[in-house]
């Protein structure tokens, strides 16, 4: 946790409460150990949506769903969800999780690894976003990168999760684990390149496990 522990409990308790099937999607996330957004990301999602008021969303890591049903609980009326999985011990449960709601006809599940789904759509003209949600596999948000400023809409948001991997990465990288070199070295990369492109305005929150928000110039 980046932000101390109680002021971040106090901030959730504030929290609006979630329908139902949510608050029981996200308790069985929990106990079976499936990383979703923290609270503190649902509701800067939350926000993010009401003000931009998004046409179509695109998902870059499903897991389960929850954030996906999520975003459509608030998401507007026309809008649109595209997200894409390729674990196929999450697909499972994301596949009867994405049917078995209201806004199921508004949610397409694509089934794949992230980058090959990402090139693929960015060769249609047809498939353009105006809200981007990258919550996938850390490493390669380097490599996802390029092809999602091709399908991101100029004016459009980007929003990356766990920029910050708990804080470590603005630990010197002999501060860290062996094992975490490699996430912490591409991190920083991801995160120079978001800061420093001439084609985004990026700031970086240290919400949840570190969020960072970039419009599209
Ligand atoms: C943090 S979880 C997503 C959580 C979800 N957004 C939520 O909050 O409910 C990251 C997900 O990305 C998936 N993932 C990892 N690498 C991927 C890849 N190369 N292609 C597609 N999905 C991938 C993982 O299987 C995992 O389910």
């Amino acid at each position: 946790m980046i932000v101390d522990e109680r002021i971040t409990a106090y901030i959730n308790s504030l929290s609006s409460e979630l329908p139902p099937y949510l608050s029981n999607l996200e308790k069985e996330a929990h106990r079976e150990e499936v990383p979703i957004i923290k609270k503190e990301t649902q509701s800067l999602l939350q926000f993010l949506i009401a003000m931009r008021k998004p046409a179509h969303i695109l998902e870059v890591g499903t897991a389960v769903g929850f954030s996906a049903l999520f975003m459509s609980e608030c998401m507007p009326e026309n809008c649109d969800i595209t997200t894409v999985e390729k674990v196929e011990m999450r697909l499972v449960k994301a596949r009867v999780n994405l049917k078995s709601t209201k806004q199921a006809d508004k949610i397409r599940l694509i089934e794949g690894d992230a980058l090959d789904v990402l090139k693929e759509l960015a060769d249609k003209e047809s498939e353009r976003y105006d809200f981007i949600f990258m919550d996938a596999a850390k490493a390669q948000y380097m490599n996802y990168l390029p092809e999602v400023l091709k399908l991101l809409t100029v004016g459009g948001l980007l929003v990356t999760d766990n920029v910050l991997q708990d804080g470590t990465v603005a630990q010197s990288r002999y501060g860290i684990t062996r094992r975490d070199r490699t996430i912490h070295t591409r991190m920083r990369e991801y995160l120079y390149t978001l800061t420093h492109s001439d084609l985004l305005k990026t700031t970086i929150l240290s919400v949840g496990d570190g969020v960072t928000l970039s419009i599209k110039e």
